[in-house]
């Protein structure tokens, strides 16, 4: 039986400080924030951590929960899908003695709030008392659990700290603010099945709630659907212990039966209790930090902004469903109504694919399942193949709204939905590095081969040969969006290039390993060698924009020729570049919204002739305004990368200051995920020069001056390694933990690793 002090170690965050992120006090000007700073999610639940416990009525922020693929569309004239809210299952409402107990000076800071990253759980405690004096101290837990993606859990525990009265205490799930079609269809005590109007999916909830006061359980009363309520007579040191499971279902097809995967799913949770509940979510968490943590030793700060990015990304992803990808916000917020960016495939893939490749197969399996909506997009447009939804929710189709509000509050155009093509090639790039480090030759033959083929026709339907003897691609929107309906994107065009040499060798290996395979497919796809060989044609004669004199790519037809405009004379602004220059004249420049030319020569470094690269970079790191969030993490990897380690630490430590900083009030509408990916990218593939080549895997790290070592862990082709590059000894240790030997360059070096032996290595390089 459960005791009533039983619970007390589930409140207790994890020792090390380095491990959590917590808050004293409450302010209400900072509350959205925190909400989304707080807040947990298992890839299929993403639960906001604004306070639960409350008076009742509307506070600044209710927690909030999402779930991944539940869309719907607002009947408006433009219909945008969005993530649907959902009830707000965590809500709590304590009287004592008939009147809410609030908090009072004598209390001291009433109100503590604890994100235990370790454990992917949060842990609040609040001192409140009444005009009586009768004061409890709650303290609570919430959680998504990361090995049942179904279930969440929240424990209260009520302690009575001084007085004696009644206590009294609801528990509602909250049908607020469920205003965009949420119906219900059946309602019961603890079970709840809606539909959603405009996509005709459907979602189940159940729930079980239990109390024990001083160990004994208390029969609540029941006074409908999702309502519970207590009340018990309360003296001095008494504990109450509240436990609510709440299961989560989504339907998206009529022959679907949400309503029992969240009824068994409660079952299965009831059976394990919720110690058991808690014990299996904090194993999956500890494994995924095994797999996944990025430990730097001699800058703290670093190493909490490392591992709050990646809290987020083992959060985010979900390796048991196909129909959903990483939006913009993952789980944490509304901004961009859940959509799914490039992000996923730029930002957040590498991640995935090297620490957690059964994660990166299901967000690429969503690309291969969306295939349809991005073929049906080509073809409305006049092309071939498949053009891949700027912004894609559930089906594929483009949900790229064609108007917004600017950052100067002005309503604009949005030609992204258009003209934003660079998404299919970025799609063809994570799939490729999927291959490359997991040699999943299922998922190659029977998804990957296809999504490769079907962007590379696309490509070469959209590139066309002119009168120059060249290829032009005319009229797209690169990664930086301050310029619009441009022709020769480098970005764009070399990474179609690469995109369609990349299709080519799919094809030749299909043939050579798989023919029938290949039979089935080219002739599925109507593929003929006179098609491919249009292919070929168009990938030597594309234009890139490529001065082989200065080895400058010119990030357009033109650009060189647009205003140079100095922005060391707008350091310090508060607003961005635009909003500063307005509009045309930013358009009528050379300054960048973000990485674009420098995003290239992150992802493509073997297309940048000889020291081409430093080239480019120092012509476009200057000329960048920084106006996404994902702008400085390919700065920083690049400047990693060149040996600017100052550089890229302060772009390191500028991204992770986007969610972490208090002055920063743009997280309200979520975590910037594609940031927080791109801590990892800086780390790895910036200061520890990881790198994937097509029989090896190399590092040739240089790691910033205030950094002793850097260590983590990587999966490749079914081996586990960790790496520990030493800055202060010069020295690299690598360890096979699982898998068969495998060649692994260093600085250049080519050695072989196996488990044999530990691989203990001084780098020639003083850079480290
Ligand atoms: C950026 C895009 C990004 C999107 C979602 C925009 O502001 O310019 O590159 O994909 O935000 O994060």
């Amino acid at each position: 039986m459960t005791s009533a002090r039983t619970m007390d170690h589930v409140f207790t965050p994890s020792a090390d400080p380095n491990w959590v992120i917590s808050e004293a006090g409450y302010d209400c000007l900072l509350e959205i924030s925190r909400g989304v700073r707080f807040a947990i999610s298992n890839g299929f639940l993403g639960v906001r951590g604004a306070r639960a416990i409350h008076r009742g009525g509307r506070w600044v922020a209710t927690s909030r929960t999402l779930v991944a693929g539940l869309f719907d569309t607002a009947d408006e004239e433009e219909a945008i899908p969005g993530l649907v809210a959902t009830p707000d299952w965590l809500q709590i409402h304590i009287l004592l003695d008939g009147e809410p107990p609030v908090h009072r000076p004598g209390d001291g800071k009433s109100q503590r709030r604890i994100l235990d990253m370790h454990r992917g759980a949060v842990i609040t405690e609040r001192r409140l008392s009444n005009a009586s004096d009768v004061g409890v101290l709650i303290r609570s837990l919430h959680l998504a659990c990361l090995n049942q993606h179904a279930t969440a859990l929240q424990l209260i525990q009520l302690e009575n700290t001084r007085g004696e009265g009644e206590v009294q205490i609801a528990l509602n799930a909250s049908f607020e603010g469920l205003d965009i079609g949420l119906l219900p269809d059946r309602m019961e005590q603890g079970f709840g099945l809606w539909h959603v109007l405009g996509s005709g999916k459907r979602l189940a909830m159940a729930a079980e709630l239990s109390l024990r006061v001083d160990g004994q359980k208390v029969s609540p009363m029941i006074s409908g659907p999702f309502k519970w309520a207590w009340s018990w007579k309360s003296k001095p040191g008494q504990v109450a212990c509240l436990e609510r499971l709440v299961t989560v279902a989504r339907g998206d097809t009529d022959d679907a039966d949400p309503g029992s995967d969240a009824r068994d799913a409660l079952a299965a949770a009831q059976r394990l209790g919720w110690s058991g509940v808690v014990a299996a979510h904090e194993a999956a968490w500890a494994s995924r930090w095994d797999c996944s943590a990025v430990e730097v030793e001699g800058d703290p700060a670093a190493q909490q902004a490392l591992r709050f990015a990646l809290y987020h990304l083992n959060g985010a992803a979900n390796p048991d469903d196909e129909r959903v990808s990483i939006a913009a916000r993952a789980l944490t917020g509304d901004d961009y109504h859940g959509h799914v960016f490039w992000d996923t495939e730029i930002y957040l893939l590498p991640f995935y694919i090297l620490t957690w490749p059964e994660a990166a197969r299901a967000l690429l399996m969503y690309r291969f399942n969306t295939l349809d909506g991005a073929r049906a997009k080509a073809a409305g447009l006049g092309w071939r193949g498949a053009l891949y939804a700027w912004e894609s929710a559930d089906t594929g189709a483009e949900t790229c709204p064609s108007r917004a509000l600017g950052p100067d509050r002005k309503v604009i155009d949005v030609n992204c939905g258009l003209q934003e093509q660079h998404i299919s090639a970025d799609v063809a790039y994570a799939v490729w590095q999927y291959w490359q480090a997991t040699c999943d030759e299922v998922f190659l033959r029977d998804a990957g081969a296809e999504i490769l083929l079907e962007t590379a026709r696309f490509w070469s339907s959209r590139a066309q040969p002119e009168a120059d003897g060249q290829c032009h691609i005319r009229g797209v929107i690169g990664p930086d969006e301050y310029h619009e309906s441009i022709d020769d994107n480098a970005f764009t065009n070399v990474m179609a290039r690469w995109n369609i040499r990349r299709a080519l060798d799919v094809a030749a290996l299909l043939l050579a390993r798989w023919p029938e395979r290949w039979e089935s497919l080219s002739s599925r796809l109507g593929l003929g060698n006179a098609e491919l060989e249009q292919w070929r044609s168009v990938a030597e004669t594309i234009a890139t924009g490529l001065d082989p004199g200065t080895g400058l790519f010119e990030q357009f037809a033109g650009f060189f020729t647009l205003e140079d405009i100095d922005l060391a004379n707008y350091a310090g602004r508060s607003v961005p570049l635009d909003v500063v220059l307005g509009r045309e004249r930013t358009q009528a420049s050379q300054v960048v919204k973000q990485a674009d030319v420098v995003a290239l020569l992150a992802l493509l470094p073997d297309e940048f002739p000889r020291d081409s690269g430093e080239k480019n970079f120092d012509y476009y790191a200057p000329r960048c305004g920084h106006g996404s969030s994902l702008s400085r993490a390919m700065h920083g990897l690049v400047a990693a990368r060149l040996g600017d380690t100052d550089a890229a630490l302060d772009f390191f430590r500028e991204v992770s200051a986007i969610d972490l900083d208090d002055s920063q009030a743009a997280v309200e509408g979520g975590v910037h995920i594609a940031g927080l990916g791109g801590i990892w990218l800086m780390a790895v593939f910036g200061f520890a020069g990881l790198s994937l080549h097509s029989d090896y895997l190399a590092v040739d790290p240089r790691l910033p001056a205030t950094w002793r070592s850097l260590s983590f862990g990587v999966q490749w082709r079914s081996r586990s390694l960790k790496i520990r590059i030493g800055r202060t000894t010069g020295s690299l240790e690598a360890t096979l933990e699982t898998g068969e030997p495998m060649k692994f360059v260093i600085c250049g070096e080519p050695f072989t690793l196996s488990r044999a032996e530990k691989l203990s290595v001084r780098m020639k390089s003083n850079d480290t």
